[in-house]
């Protein structure tokens, strides 16, 4: 008895294993709908302008180089970036970075395999682009201008214009895909890309009272003024939140502290293709380039933009 009922056990977890065996990871997607909408196609593509940013600025930072040698495809002909170098960073920011530059690669090439990429854009990520954005931000000449390949604190407070724009896009995009492997691919984007941005805020908090050399502002400063510029330029209300912010920002009205930005319901805000544009150009304005593009970004939506009056 005892052990006819211990051969039956067994045979009950062998078969209950085989079948996890032969049906433990289906792929989980819908069994009716689109994978990919035709629809779908531009608004993905328009983050890969982003993507290649971000790609650009991590990897030359930690390795003196960029896509053209660790996946030259990838750029698709697109003119090497202005400016860039490798920043001077302490091992444990040069680890993150070197992280976050991969997985931009990855992102890219998954962009690449869902809804296709085209010819990077040329970007423009020189000390003096970033200077001169700072220079917006606090309302002033920063002397000597702000350089984000000085150390290792300036480049991460460079990194917090970055990831942050993407997350609000890939937010913003959200409502509008349709195909569920479109859908997938962005809920994995914006996944990492929230993760970035929450591990740049960290690193940031955990500093927030430090003094940034050699001037006179606090790194929480530094994110507010930032911040406050996104949000000017944007010209759609606050969307975008410094470490520290006045208690009616903060999660629920009880927190000054503002590790991560969130609205009313702690729920990431949105961003569509023409706010980010007016940001990442610095002009305010979709159809205006600039800023890190001096050439105006590629892809339908934002040469559709660059073609209006
Ligand atoms: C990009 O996608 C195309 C089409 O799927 C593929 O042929 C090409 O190899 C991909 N490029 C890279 C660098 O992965
Ligand atoms: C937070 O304060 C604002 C006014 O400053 C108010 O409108 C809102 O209801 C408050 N939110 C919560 C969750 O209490």
């Amino acid at each position: 008895m005892v052990f006819a009922s211990a051969s039956t056990y067994f045979l009950v977890i062998f078969c209950v294993s085989f079948s996890y065996a032969a049906n433990t990871c289906p792929s989980g997607y819908p069994e009716k709908g689109v994978a990919v909408d035709k629809e779908d196609i531009d608004k993905m593509q328009f983050a890969v302008n982003l993507e290649f940013l971000e790609a650009e600025y991590f990897l030359w930072a930690t390795n003196g180089y960029g896509l053209d040698v660790v996946a030259p495809k990838l750029a698709m002909g697109g003119p090497p970036p202005i400016g860039v170098r490798k920043a001077n960073l302490d091992p444990l920011t040069k680890n993150i970075i070197t992280e976050f530059a991969n997985q931009e690669v990855g992102h890219l090439r998954a962009l690449n395999s869902t809804v296709g990429v085209f010819p990077r854009p040329l970007l423009d990520l020189s000390a003096k682009n970033f200077g001169k954005l700072f220079d917006e931000a606090f309302g002033r000449k920063l002397v000597p201008p702000f350089d984000p390949y000085r150390d290792s604190l300036s480049y991460m407070l460079s990194s917090y214009v970055i990831p942050y724009v993407g997350l609000v896009g890939y937010v913003g995009t959200n409502p509008n895909i349709n195909g569920y492997v479109t859908k997938r691919l962005l809920a994995g984007l914006l996944g990492v890309e929230s993760g970035q941005d929450a591990v740049i805020r960290m690193y940031l908090y955990e500093r927030a009272t430090q003094i940034v050399f050699p001037y006179t502002y606090t790194v929480a400063d530094f994110t507010s003024r930032i911040s406050e510029l996104r949000n000017k330029l944007a010209k759609c209300g606050n969307k975008d939140e410094g470490i520290f912010v006045p208690p009616q920002v903060g999660a629920e009205n009880r927190t000054i502290s503002n590790v991560l930005s969130a609205d009313f319901n702690s729920i990431s805000y949105k961003r569509t293709p023409a706010e980010i544009l007016r940001i990442v150009y610095n002009s305010g304005d979709e159809r205006v380039p600039g800023g890190f593009y001096p050439n105006g970004a590629n892809g339908k939506i934002a040469t559709d933009f660059l073609k209006q009056p």
